[in-house]
């Protein structure tokens, strides 16, 4: 699951990994499976220009009546918009829906009107949503489609980087609670993912340089030379160069498919996604969400690099690189906004691999692997975590 791209057979590569090739126009196809008693597949195709194609794929893979682009107030009129007067322009019937941009409002109350628009315009068990926008939309215009008439098909369209590179493969959907994120939700794999990495051209810096965060975590887990090559290309994709990020993203999803479609067998491995996330979730928490997900598993990852070093884990040295190439990708490497180390701890002790009250971490061996640990988790002491915490914040 390295290297180019390759022309492939049909059936599972052997590795056991998921289908990946590319096609006559170069566009890279991977196919990923999930579901153990009855196994089914989607393909997640990229290339620059595909969303053009969008009409045609759908109505090859779907018989659909109906279809409700999903997209938010930013992003549908920048791009949801062409894509649903493309499918009408197909003759398939379809009726935009959108909802004002942003995390506060991935809420059940937007998962309910966009629902109550659908009914009151008579969709029923024969449509389809695609998803046009961020990680927002698609984990959002996903949980509609989980529980529209106990599920209809969504297909992804991700617009930005994090939706490129890490939400739109994986089938979990869902929305916010005022008690945590992501607390509601269903898995729903959707029928087709469409990358276009041409869309980043809209988006701003900042937000790439978000999405570069879960970049570099793949590279860090699983592909030390994808970590370096991202370091050395990180002006041409914090300014969106198609070419760069065309290569970045097939790199991120190959190693995205590969650790999802291998999980249902080696139960737990999806678990080292989690790298930089145990501290990050916590960060993000203790800062009441100002600080943003990138950013705080930017520095999760420094301060669990760290950690691995400290308790002869982590290859040393490791930390060092990590920060050196988020640096380039104007990411944060320490907090930027001081917290109150006890914030950190409770929110760590409130964290879902909490066991024995020793928290869970994803830790590397050498840098570009994870060390197996227990079940791919190192429960680590309480006072290794706090010394680590003292000298950090
Ligand atoms: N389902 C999963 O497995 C999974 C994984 C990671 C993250 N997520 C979720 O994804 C969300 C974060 O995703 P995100 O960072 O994409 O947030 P987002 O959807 O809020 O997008 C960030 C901002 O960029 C705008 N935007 C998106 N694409 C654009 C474009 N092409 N041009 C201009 N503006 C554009 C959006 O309108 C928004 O304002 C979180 O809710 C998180 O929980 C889910
Ligand atoms: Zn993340």
């Amino acid at each position: 699951m390295s290297g180019g791209d390759s022309r492939e057979g049909g059936g599972r590569v052997a590795d056991g990994g998921p289908r990946s090739g590319s096609d006559e126009e170069g566009r890279m196809r991977i196919t990923v499976r999930f579901g153990s008693d009855a196994p089914s597949a989607y393909d997640v195709l990229v290339g620059a220009g595909i969303v053009e194609e969008l009409p045609t794929l759908l109505s090859g893979l779907l018989e659909v009546d109906r279809i409700a682009v999903i997209s938010d107030s930013t992003v549908g009129p920048l791009h949801g918009e062409r894509v649903a007067a493309g499918l009408r322009a197909a003759r398939l019937r379809t009726d935009l829906f959108t909802f004002p941009a942003g995390e506060e409002q991935k809420t059940r109350e937007w998962w309910s009107r966009l629902t109550d628009a659908l009914l009151a315009e008579g969709f029923g068990r024969d449509g389809a949503v695609v998803a046009v926008g961020g990680g927002v939309v698609g984990d959002m215009a996903g949980f509609v489609a989980a529980t529209y008439m106990r599920g209809i098909p969504v297909v992804q369209v991700p617009t930005s980087l994090v939706a490129m590179i890490d939400s739109a493969v994986g089938g979990k959907t869902g929305v916010d609670h005022p008690q945590g994120k992501n607390l509601i939700g269903a898995f729903h794999p959707p029928r087709l993912v469409l990358i276009d990495p041409v869309l980043i051209g809209t988006l701003p810096r900042p937000e790439r340089s978000q999405g570069l965060a879960e970049a570099l975590k793949h590279g860090a887990i699983r592909d030390r030379e994808y970590l370096f090559a991202l370091d050395s290309e990180a002006d041409a994709l914090l300014s969106g160069e198609v070419v760069a990020i065309e290569r970045a993203v097939r790199r991120s999803v190959r190693i995205k498919a590969d650790v999802v479609s291998r999980d249902e067998r080696e139960s737990g491995l999806r678990q080292i996604l989690n790298f930089g996330h145990t501290l990050g979730h916590a960060l993000e928490a203790a800062t009441d969400y100002r600080l943003p997900h990138g950013s705080a598993v930017a520095v999760g990852m420094v301060l669990e690099a760290r950690l691995g070093e400290r308790l002869g884990i982590t290859e040393a040295g490791a930390a060092e690189l990590i920060s050196t190439s988020l640096q380039r990708l104007e990411l944060p490497t320490e907090m930027p906004v001081r917290v109150p180390p006890e914030r950190v701890t409770h929110f760590l002790g409130a964290d879902k691999k909490v066991r024995g009250g020793r928290p869970g971490f994803v830790l590397l061996g050498r840098l570009g692997e994870v060390h197996p640990g227990e079940g791919w988790v190192h429960r680590v002491a309480e006072k290794d975590v706090a010394l680590l915490l003292s000298e950090a914040l």
